[in-house]
């Protein structure tokens, strides 16, 4: 059985191993501060077996009224293809359904972590925004 809930409280050991399965360096370089930036989230949730033995987790940053922006969203490799990744996000959607703009921020199909997560998230039923006269504009990414 997996369950989904809010957390708020982040051991670092625990988050480390979570974002290590997927080779997320940019993280794992400075788990601290993944922890800072979950604990200053507008919403955490993750994902536990009966064991309590931390399986998944999504962020959100959000104004609860126009945005919700999805800031990460990662399953342990070894689960990875048990439906625990569409709980996440569908418990999102449902969370953050009156907003205007439910968004976030992957990478482009022409890579490989790319091709799997838009075939991820089209199959949760979001687009892309050129696909609806948008486009998203930023900053570039940088190291830090
Ligand atoms: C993307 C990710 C969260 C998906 O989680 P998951 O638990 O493996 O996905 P699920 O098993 O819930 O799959 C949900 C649906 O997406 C589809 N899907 C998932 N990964 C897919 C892939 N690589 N290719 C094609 N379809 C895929 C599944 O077939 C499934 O469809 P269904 O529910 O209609 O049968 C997970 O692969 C992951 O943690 N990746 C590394 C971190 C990352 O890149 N996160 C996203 C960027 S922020």
């Amino acid at each position: 059985m997996v369950v989904i809930a809010p957390e708020w409280s982040f051991d670092e050991a625990e988050i480390f191993a979570l974002y290590d399965s997927v080779g997320w360096g940019p993280w794992t370089r400075d788990i601290a501060r993944v922890c800072r930036s979950l604990a200053n989230s507008h919403l955490v949730i993750t994902a536990r077996d009966e064991s309590g033995r931390l399986l998944g987790l999504a962020r959100t940053v959000s104004d609860d009224e126009m945005i919700c922006y999805v800031q990460e969203l990662l399953v342990d490799k070894e689960f990875h293809g048990q439906g625990i990744g569409r709980r996440l996000l569908e418990h999102l959607k449902e969370r953050y359904a009156h907003c205007r703009y439910f968004m976030l921020t992957t990478d482009h199909e022409s890579t490989r972590e790319g091709v799997a997560n838009h075939a991820f998230y089209r199959r949760l039923g979001l687009i892309e925004h050129h696909e609806q006269k948008l486009s998203a504009f930023g900053l570039r990414v940088g190291d830090t």
